[in-house]
């Protein structure tokens, strides 16, 4: 376990080994809890559901996140840890208090439906009657905290001796303890000293080990998140941009990523293309960023995120297409293996999942939709109750007419095509995440097929620049 070093307070009343209260314990609040208890600090985790409450008190975490579940053991057994629906007890203990509950897409808007972050921070402001600090993780449309802070001084019977400050969360799904305990860096949204020498005091061992601080204002704070994840989308609709281009010239966007990756001002994270992104995070994050922009009359500046949102859904049906067109024109009664469901690798989460799209759209086309999953399986049938599920690969893929590989798990990627071959009823593969080696395939006697790249290897486009038109030719 981590303990924490003390530091130099940059501020006469702050606490350098504060006790901490986390509100909310979904995704990031079980993970923030968990880790700020293995930094050594005395932490509650604070929730409305008590069963979920129960369950982690036992040690038993509701989602599939590698490692947490061992980290979260530990602290409660070293009795760093402590879970409780009880708002009076959180709030006596914390010194600084993370708020860390989610703010989905709102029903039937684009907009953040930020009804958990009001409700979280007015109860726990109505219990807080002496100095400490509110910490906002959750993802936040820009202008949230200044409305938080009136409402805390309204609502606190301490008033503005409760300080609001924002520290944006940056962990992926499936990297989630060490993003957080090794962070790239740490934003500091804040309005005094005070609060940025508290919530330092958070961070002791994490700036002790050299991780960049950028300490700023908290609309700065808050915007910072939403242009993160919005400049990833954007990297990622752009190669799936150039996927499309590729579809209609012949050309490979596999190897064009490639070749721009090696380009050191573009880097070859977040270019992969294929079905697209999804997740709890970055659909919802670039329409609320959106929406927020058109309501302080800056919807210009952001208006191509619509496109990226565009681009992104369109690979879905256009996986579809690859599909039927595997399938000879028509998905009635055509069994389809659908191997994935997870919004990525390494995770249970189905929220926004491009996999659990296209099998939707391929079993409302009248194919015989089978998924299999190694982890999201509980959850995806219980959100697709329609869809039919196999207990393994070998078992989804038998007697399949298309097999369609639709989130990258390494099971996936380390499956034996001749194997495979023995399994199916039509050896014809689509690799929606350009997972698959396609020459082992094609070797396999495969039809491989995968979002802009040639349907047959050997094939070379180029370009006819004096006829200004496009020309394909076979290598062989
Ligand atoms: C994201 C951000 O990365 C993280 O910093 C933020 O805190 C929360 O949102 P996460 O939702 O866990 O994290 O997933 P991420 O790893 O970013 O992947 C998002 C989606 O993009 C996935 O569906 C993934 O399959 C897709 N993706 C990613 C691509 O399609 N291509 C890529 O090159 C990278």
């Amino acid at each position: 376990m981590y303990q924490p070093t003390s530091i130099a307070s940059a501020h006469p009343s702050v606490i350098e080994n504060p006790k901490i209260t986390v509100v909310g314990t979904g995704y990031l609040g079980a993970t923030h809890a968990v880790c700020m208890a293995l930094l050594g600090y005395d932490v509650i985790a604070l929730d409305v559901d008590q069963a979920k409450i129960d369950h982690l008190a036992a040690g038993n975490l509701p989602i599939f996140e590698p490692g947490l579940e061992d980290k979260l053991r530990e602290v409660l057994a070293a009795g760093k840890l402590r879970f409780t629906t009880d708002v009076k007890l959180a709030a006596g203990h914390g010194d600084v208090h993370f708020i860390c509950v989610g703010t989905p897409q709102a029903k039937g808007s684009d907009a953040a439906d930020l009804t958990y972050v009001d409700a979280a921070v007015t109860a726990l402001a109505r219990e807080l009657h002496r100095k400490c600090l509110i910490v906002g993780k959750s993802t936040v449309p820009i202008g949230t905290a200044a409305r938080l802070t009136a409402l805390v001084h309204a609502t606190a019977p301490a008033g503005s001796l409760v300080e609001l400050a924002w520290n944006p969360e940056f962990l992926r799904e499936g990297f989630a303890v060490m993003d957080t305990l090794e962070p790239d860096r740490l934003v500091f949204g804040t309005a005094s000293a005070w609060a940025r020498a508290q919530l330092a005091a958070c961070y002791t061992s994490i700036i002790a080990a050299g991780t960049p601080v950028v300490s700023t204002d908290l609309a700065t704070a808050e915007l910072v998140k939403v242009a993160a994840n919005s400049f990833l989308a954007t990297k990622i609709s752009y190669i799936n941009a150039m996927a499309e281009v590729c579809e209609a010239t012949g050309a490979d966007v596999s190897h064009l990523a490639d070749a721009l990756s090696y380009d050191n001002r573009i880097g070859g994270r977040f270019l992969k293309p294929g079905l697209g992104f999804g997740g709890g995070c970055l659909p919802k994050d670039i329409r609320a960023f959106a929406h927020r922009a058109q309501t302080l009359g800056v919807g210009q500046a952001v208006a191509f995120l619509r496109q990226v949102d565009g681009i992104n859904r369109r690979r879905r049906q256009r996986t579809v297409d690859l599909v039927t067109e595997l399938a000879g024109g028509d998905l009635l009664g055509v069994k389809v293996a659908c191997l994935g469901a997870a919004f990525k690798p390494n995770s249970d989460d189905i929220r926004d999942a491009p996999a659990l799209d296209v099998a939707r759209m391929l079993h409302e086309a009248g194919a015989l939709v089978t998924v299999y999953d190694p982890e999201a399986m509980t959850n995806a049938r219980r959100s697709y109750p329609d869809l039919s599920y196999a207990g393994s690969l070998e078992e989804a893929v038998t007697g399949a007419g298309v097999v369609a590989v639709l989130t990258e798990w390494d099971l996936f990627r380390a499956a034996d095509p001749y194997h495979l071959a023995t399994l199916v009823d039509s050896r014809c593969i689509v690799d929606g995440r350009h997972a698959l080696d396609a020459e082992r395939y094609r070797a396999a006697g495969w039809d491989y097929r995968a979002l802009g790249r040639p349907s047959h290897t050997g094939t070379v486009t180029f370009l006819d620049f004096e006829n200004n038109g496009l020309q394909a030719q076979n290598a062989g």
